[in-house]
């Protein structure tokens, strides 16, 4: 438990940031270093809590992985050189780890057993285990293999037609990674556009892979090669920080190299159109990513309805939406969020209970929340749930509170943001954090 207690901010906060890697990006780059041939090197990547366990589970499957900070060598020799690993594979706190690597082990002709820590072992894994083993994966564990720990028999598998009946990238990501390894061909139907970097990632190492407006078609029939990449910053550790430049009166704050791929970006959107001034510069596309500088400037929000096609574009920053929409006019409706009561955490309870808790007016719905404007925040004691999300948008919370805000436990940060305090005291002078 690392409890920490954290200031009102005394004035605007100013400056440019450099954001750390992409999460999810960092996570495809390993997988696919590991499954091509030759020597793939990862610049810019995300060393984290969530990273390092897909790192270790590679490792354990017999690929070498070097790491220099931030610069990774992955020495793939292609996935039949992959090994039946000794020790069950653990996957910490990381959805993506788990359902991203199952679609890998579904593949393999290995048995491998695999668990995670004890947040992810209540995360459902039926939505990954569902679609493999129609495919021919073979799953055991509690509730049907609904539930980690899982015991994997891979190989063999066939191609599918699959319908997603959740707006998930890990599960379409899943289902593309074991099509790698299936006869024929496989097929991914997806209604609303989730994030693309797998399908960016598999393009860029020579993949068979076609998008045809939402149905995504894979076969084997083409190998990896080795590809080097370039990690852009991750748009989801950049929000709290726009976040943060939107709501602190007279801010104006600088992101440097954020991606900026349509299907992560919802946030400029919501932000733009609640009010707040945001500009892009500097914008490039490697492999398939594009990237950018983002600058936001404070100015007076209003409240927005936000639902429908927009929600995965932005799924990890409603929390950090609502409480940006606790400083606009008027209400804020978020709908069609369900997916956010099986993250890390039940981020619709969590988001409701604790923001009210330092003094904001809003409430929960089965899909969404409704988050009254214009309203102090007072400060106070804060739970974070283990949820790095919820954690970093409390920190944020404390930058307007008229005292101070204390979080029970901001270890769970290192999950995507290790250096997320540092940063915030770049940016904020006079921020005295102290932890007790
Ligand atoms: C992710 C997809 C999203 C997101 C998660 C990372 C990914 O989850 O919330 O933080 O890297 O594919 P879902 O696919 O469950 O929506």
């Amino acid at each position: 438990m690392k409890e920490l207690t954290l200031a009102p901010a005394q004035s605007p906060i100013s400056g440019k940031l450099q954001i750390p890697g992409d999460k999810s990006i960092s996570h495809r780059a390993i997988i696919l270093g590991s499954l091509a041939t030759g020597t793939t090197t990862v610049t810019d990547f995300l060393r984290s809590e969530d990273t390092r366990r897909t790192v270790e589970g590679f490792r354990q499957l017999g690929v070498k992985i070097e790491e220099n900070d931030s610069l990774l060598k992955i020495y793939g020799n292609g996935p039949t050189t992959l090994n039946e690993p000794s020790n069950p594979i653990y996957f910490g706190n990381s959805g993506t780890t788990a359902r991203l690597m199952l679609g890998v082990l579904a593949g393999l002709p290995i048995f491998t057993s695999v668990y995670g820590d004890p947040h992810l072992t209540q995360r459902p894994m039926d939505r990954v285990v569902g679609p493999l083993s129609e495919m021919g994966g073979k799953f055991d564990g509690r509730n049907n293999g609904n539930y980690l720990p899982l015991a994997v028999r891979g190989g063999n598998l066939k191609g599918i037609q699959y319908k997603l009946p959740v707006k998930s990238a890990q599960v379409k990501s899943a289902v593309l990674l074991g099509g790698l390894f299936a006869e024929g061909t496989t097929e991914v139907i997806e209604e609303i556009p989730s994030r693309n970097h797998t399908e960016n990632m598999l393009r860029a190492f020579g993949a068979d892979i076609a998008d045809n407006d939402g149905h995504i078609r894979i076969t084997n029939e083409r190998a990896l090669m080795a590809t080097d990449v370039i990690v852009p910053g991750d748009i989801s550790s950049a929000a709290f920080f726009m976040a943060a430049a939107a709501i602190v009166p007279e801010s104006k704050l600088t992101l440097l190299r954020v991606g900026l791929n349509h299907s992560r970006t919802g946030i400029i959107d919501v932000l733009s159109e609640m009010g707040a001034q945001i500009s892009i510069t500097n914008q490039q596309t490697v492999g398939g990513e594009t990237f950018g500088d983002i600058t936001v400037a404070h100015r007076p929000l209003n409240g927005v309805v936000i639902e429908g096609e927009i929600i995965p574009r932005l799924i990890d920053e409603i929390p950090v939406l609502a409480l940006v929409a606790t400083q606009a006019k008027g209400n804020t409706v978020i709908r069609d969020a369900e997916e956010l009561r099986l993250k890390e955490t039940d981020r619709i309870a969590a988001t409701v209970e604790e923001l009210t808790s330092i003094g904001a007016k809003i409430e929960g719905t089965d899909d969404g929340m409704v988050i009254k404007g214009s309203s102090d925040l007072t400060g106070g004691q804060t739970k974070a749930y283990n949820d790095h999300r919820i954690a970093m948008m409390l920190a944020v919370a404390s930058l307007i509170a008229k005292q101070n805000v204390v979080i029970d436990d901001v270890s769970s940060i290192d999950i995507s943001y290790p250096n997320f305090f540092w940063d915030l005291r770049k940016i904020i002078s006079n921020h005295s954090t102290f932890a007790t």
